[in-house]
């Protein structure tokens, strides 16, 4: 599996030109490219700047010798690398195993291009096939918005840490509620609808905004467009 995503990763660096503003995504995927692009960028002594959308992302790159700003100095960003826990056939997402969903969409959202990297164990025939979708919310709501949940026909539980006592707080000081859905029909409605309930900070449905999927298999990378 490392394999796979080490193949991806590599492939990712073909969307990368000097100058470029890179959002630098979160996971064990990501974590791939922005060590092979801190080599680039040393190596060729690029001009490339990253915005992390995590700690894990900002740490990383900053080992790897990628110079970082801060996403309210950019004017732009070019494009986005992020991974992504399933992939449905039209592309949508859904994100957050690692609780970084909130700065993950907004960077993703906003990049010029978006590529997700996955391996072939993420694509889904539906969202919710395997995975659970995050939803962060306002610690004090978190009880009322699981109760909330139920009209979805959806099933949460608030993310419990494992080297930690206590609930995960997210790097915005909220909490995470995994919800489990039959299976989402129309991901951009239910994306939409969840991030109507009052105390819900943002949800871990990506709905139509992934412009390229990068696919790790066993026979090589597999490029999906949208
Ligand atoms: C982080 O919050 C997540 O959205 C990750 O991007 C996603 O879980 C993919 O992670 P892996 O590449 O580790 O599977």
């Amino acid at each position: 599996m490392e394999k796979l995503k080490k193949m991806v990763a590599r492939e990712a660096l073909k969307y990368i030109e000097d100058g470029m503003i890179v959002g630098l995504g979160t996971g064990s995927t990501t974590a791939h490219f922005i060590q092979l692009l801190g080599k680039l960028v040393m190596e060729e002594e690029l001009e490339i700047y990253g915005i992390p959308t995590s700690y894990q992302a900002k740490l990383l790159a900053l080992e790897s010798g990628i110079p970082i700003i801060d996403l309210d100095e950019a004017d732009a960003i070019d494009v986005a690398i992020d991974g992504a826990d399933e992939v449905d056939p039209d592309l949508n997402l859904i994100k957050g195993r690692g609780a970084a969903l909130t700065m993950e969409k907004i960077i993703d959202y906003r990049a010029g291009t978006f590529i997700v990297l996955v391996d072939e164990s993420k694509l889904v025939d539906y969202l919710g096939q395997k995975m659970p979708v995050p939803i962060e919310v306002i610690p004090a709501a978190w009880r009322v918005i699981k109760e909330e949940l139920e009209v979805f026909n959806a099933t949460a539980e608030l993310r419990i840490a494992k080297n930690k006592d206590g609930p995960v707080v997210t790097e915005n000081g909220n909490f995470i509620l995994d919800a489990k859905f039959e299976r989402i029909e129309d991901p951009l409605d239910i994306e939409i609808e969840l991030n109507n309930i009052p105390g819900v900070v943002e949800n871990g449905i990506f709905a139509d905004i992934a412009d390229i999927v990068l696919v790790g298999t066993k026979e090589g990378v597999k490029k999906l467009e949208r």
